[in-house]
This record gives C-alpha cells, sequence and structure tokens, in this order.
C-alpha cells in the first residue's frame, strides 16, 4: 500500500489557489459530515475522516487537483450525494474528499439524438424531470433517486426499479467525460449507439467505484416516456407463492413488466410503523408491485387484467390496481421506505444485496428462514425480485449481546448459498469497505489479479478513493 503525504497547511494553501479558498473546507463538521455515507455507524468513525474537502466547479478543477494529489501523493475519495450504502465514498485514508455538489448543471438535452448531457453533482430525479418535459424519459430509477447524484449513479452502477426493462445506470450510460489520476482529460463513448472501437472502457469505469477515474460528464440515453402507468399492488398468503409468481409474468403472460418488486410481512410493517399508515393485507405474507407502462389504455388494460387474473389463479389473497396517482405514491413510498425504516428502529442488523438469477429467488429466501433459525436472528426482505436482486436485512434484537458474531455467522452461512446459487455479494449497492473482506469469496484469484492489474494502470500511486474493492 502506498505510503501517503499529510495534507499540511501548504496542501491547503495550494488547493486554495486551485479552485478558490471559498471551495476548500478545513471545518471539523464539515469533514465529518462528508466523510460519512447511508452505510451506518460502523464506517462513522474519525478513522474516517477526510483532512480537506474541496468543491470543484469545473473539468479543469477536478483535473489541476488530481494532477497536484498525484504529483504529492495525496488520497483522494470522490463523493456524491453521500446516498451510497457500502462505504463507497467514505475515505478509507484520510486526505482529500471531491465533492460534486458544485458540478451540477445539465449541460445539454439533445432531442435529436436522444440523449442528455449533465455533470456529476445532477440529483437523478432532476434528470428524470427535465427528459419527462419533453416526453422522454431516463430510466435509471435509484430509490434514493431524489437524493442521489448521478455521478455516485454511474460510479456504484446503481440499479433500482426499473431494472427489469430498462437496465442498470450502466445500462442508459452513452459516454463518460473522465480525469484520469494524472490529471488528464480524456472521454470514453459519446453519443453514438454502437462502438466497438478498441475496448468498452465506459463500462469499465460504469461501477469501478470511483477508485480508476473521475467522471465529469455523463451522457445518458433517453427513451420514449410511455403515457398511461398502473402499477398493481398484489398481497399473497405466502411469500413463496409471491416468489414464484414473478418469472411468469415474462415467461407466460409475454409481459416486461417495468418494475416488479416485493417485500415481505416483516419489511411492510417495520415501514408501517415508519410511516405511520400501512398497506391493505398487511398480514399477509408478501405483496408483489408490479408496474405496467404503455401508450394504448386499452392494450395496457388487457395487460393488467391478464396478470391480475394469473396473480390470483397463483395464490394471490386480491389484485389492487393503483392506476391514480395517491395510491401509486402511497404504495410506493412504502417500498421505497423500507430502507430508512429499518435505519430507524434497528441498530443490530445487516443489510445485504443480494444478487442471484431469478429463478433461484424462492430457494434464496427459503434458505435466509434456516439460517435465521440457525442464528437465532430475524430477516426482513425486500426487493427487485423481478430482477433478482434482493435486499435481505438481517435483525438481531436490541438486548442481544452476542448480535455481532450471529450476524457475521448468518452472513457467511448466506453468502455459502449464494455462491451456489450462482449469485452475487452485491447486485447494486456495491462493495466499498463494506463488503471488501468478503469478495474473495465471490471472485477467484485470476479475477482479482486482473483487477488489481487494471488498477495499477489508470492509477500506479494508487491515490484515488483507495482502500476500496480488492486493496
Ligand atoms: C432499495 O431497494 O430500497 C434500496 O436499494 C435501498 C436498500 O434496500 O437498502
Ligand atoms: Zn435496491
Amino acid at each position: 500500500m502506498t505510503a501517503f503525504m499529510p495534507v499540511t497547511d501548504k496542501v491547503i494553501e495550494d488547493l486554495c489557489a486551485i479552485v478558490g479558498p471559498h471551495n476548500v473546507s478545513v471545518d471539523e463538521e464539515k469533514r465529518l459530515a462528508y466523510s460519512r455515507d447511508e452505510v451506518g455507524v460502523q464506517f462513522w468513525d474519525r478513522q474516517y475522516c477526510a483532512d480537506v474537502v474541496v468543491f470543484p466547479e469545473s473539468t479543469e478543477h477536478v483535473s489541476r487537483i488530481m494532477a497536484y494529489a498525484n504529483d504529492k501523493v495525496i488520497p483522494v475519495t470522490p463523493r456524491g450525494a453521500g446516498t451510497g450504502l457500502s462505504g463507497g465514498a467514505v475515505p478509507a485514508f484520510g486526505g482529500i474528499i471531491m465533492s460534486f455538489e458544485k458540478m451540477n448543471r445539465i449541460l445539454e438535452l439533445d432531442l435529436e439524438n436522444l440523449t442528455v448531457t449533465v455533470e456529476p453533482g445532477v440529483v437523478t430525479s432532476e434528470i428524470q424531470s427535465v427528459a419527462m418535459k419533453h416526453s422522454l424519459q431516463y430510466a435509471g430509477d435509484p430509490c434514493s433517486g431524489d437524493a442521489s447524484f448521478i455521478g455516485g449513479n454511474v460510479a456504484e452502477n446503481a440499479g433500482g426499479n426499473k431494472v427489469i426493462k430498462y437496465g442498470t445506470t450502466g445500462a442508459n450510460v452513452l459516454g463518460l467525460e473522465v480525469v484520469l489520476p494524472s490529471g488528464e482529460i480524456t472521454w470514453f463513448g459519446g453519443k453514438r449507439r454502437k462502438d466497438v472501437t478498441g475496448l468498452d472502457l465506459v463500462h469499465l469505469m460504469v461501477g469501478s467505484e470511483g477508485t480508476l477515474g473521475v467522471v465529469t460528464k455523463i451522457i445518458l440515453k433517453l427513451v420514449p416516456l410511455q403515457e398511461r402507468i398502473v402499477d398493481l399492488l398484489v398481497p399473497f398468503e405466502k411469500v413463496e407463492d409471491a416468489i414464484s409468481f414473478v418469472p411468469k409474468v415474462i415467461t407466460e403472460a409475454k409481459i416486461v413488466p417495468v418494475a416488479l418488486e416485493f417485500m415481505d410481512r416483516r419489511a411492510l410493517k417495520i415501514v408501517s410503523r415508519y410511516l405511520g399508515s400501512s398497506l391493505p393485507f398487511d398480514d399477509a405474507g408478501a405483496h408483489l408491485i408490479i408496474q405496467l407502462e404503455g401508450n394504448d389504455p386499452e392494450v395496457l388494460a388487457d395487460e393488467y387484467e391478464k396478470v391480475g387474473d394469473m396473480c390470483l389463479e397463483s395464490g394471490a389473497l386480491e389484485v389492487f390496481v393503483a392506476d391514480n396517482r395517491n395510491f401509486r405514491e402511497k404504495l410506493w413510498k412504502a417500498r421505497k421506505g423500507i430502507a430508512e425504516a429499518v435505519m430507524a428502529f434497528y441498530t443490530k442488523y445487516a443489510k445485504e444485496d443480494i444478487s442471484v438469477p431469478i429463478k433461484e429467488v424462492p430457494a434464496l429466501i427459503k434458505a435466509v428462514d434456516e439460517v435465521c433459525r440457525k442464528w437465532d436472528l430475524e430477516a426482513a426482505n425486500y426487493g427487485h425480485a423481478g430482477d433478482g436482486n434482493v435486499h435481505i436485512n438481517l435483525l438481531a434484537g436490541e438486548d442481544r449481546v452476542d448480535w455481532h458474531e450471529a450476524i457475521e455467522g448468518a452472513r457467511i452461512d448466506l453468502y455459502e448459498v449464494t455462491k451456489k446459487l450462482g449469485g452475487t455479494l452485491s447486485g447494486e449497492h456495491g462493495i466499498g469497505l463494506k463488503r471488501k473482506k468478503y469478495i474473495g469469496m465471490f471472485l477467484d484469484e485470476a479475477q482479482i489479479r486482473l483487477i488489481k492489474g487494471i488498477k495499477q494502470v489508470f492509477d500506479p500511486k494508487g491515490i484515488l478513493n483507495p482502500g476500496k474493492l480488492v486493496e
């Protein structure tokens, strides 16, 4: 591991000369606040605190900061809005936090090429609002989209609710302006839809957790906004019936929904308590939310009736059609609020982000039951059932003394099962600091060697977001 140089008064002075003193902060409260994300208290430690926070306003600022840090061998951790769930933006070795809140412009909406070019500090939902005014949509839809920055979504390859139809963030990224650790500015990809000239560096950058380069401009793909949306809320008595139904929407109804989410009884109870309101049949084993969209009201009605009938034949207790805004908002508020609700009521928990082939979700949920019985824990399960990405929250009671050992044991058991099912450690939250000690369970030596080699090529001095992924 690189020996980093300390951030001295002279370094602060030099940074002030690059970006202006108003864009540099050494205030302790600010440094602590900018050194945290949503991963939880284990990384809210002074050990993980930056020495200085800088707020670049342009690519040129980023380039000059990187060239300077590279020369002096000072770590730089790029940071979005702090909504991450892996400690990816937590500085493992102090140094400089580079925050993008001042690079927050939508630079171009190209209605002929159906692209939007943005800076990394734009809030994800703002891109969606701008596109919507032109009857278009940016289809990336992470649960934290009202707060997250698009740069953070790119760094973690955020998934979210529409992956089943529109793919992850990466599937919607066409081009990236990147500042390399040396300060060199380059472009990967562009507005073109096809490109096999060289390697696909765009998608090497996406999901690299800010370890290879700093993204300073992003070209995103836009798709037509469908005129009508319908959400079905479907309670099932048994969680297995709900989960087993999921693939049938595509394989039997031959419909690709926009979203196909699930939440089990405990997840719904927790969020209902948190929000002070519930959804119908809150004692059911699990609820599915199935979102369909289309331009033709009759076709859409045919589709949701077909899916609704299939749900009832597969053991659903009822099918609620949310075709008005109020009901739709209510059910999505419940679904998107679970993560926050768990954090509000529990301190002894593990939030998992397992991704398995869709067909294996029932086996995974069954295994969670067994693992919880073995370690005397409870679980709240929810997530993106339609793409196989399940957020398993392992919960220990507040009075449990050996909770740490129990959760760690359960986690390892769960990862073993996940591996056997052909699944992986993280579907969308990322590795960051939180999961790096488990990465060897999922990547073999060859993969780790290649990742380390790639890091070495991009960042030979190891100054960019050090201590993450396989380091
Ligand atoms: C979600 O799907 O709600 C988000 O990924 C957040 C989470 O589950 O922790
Ligand atoms: Zn999620």
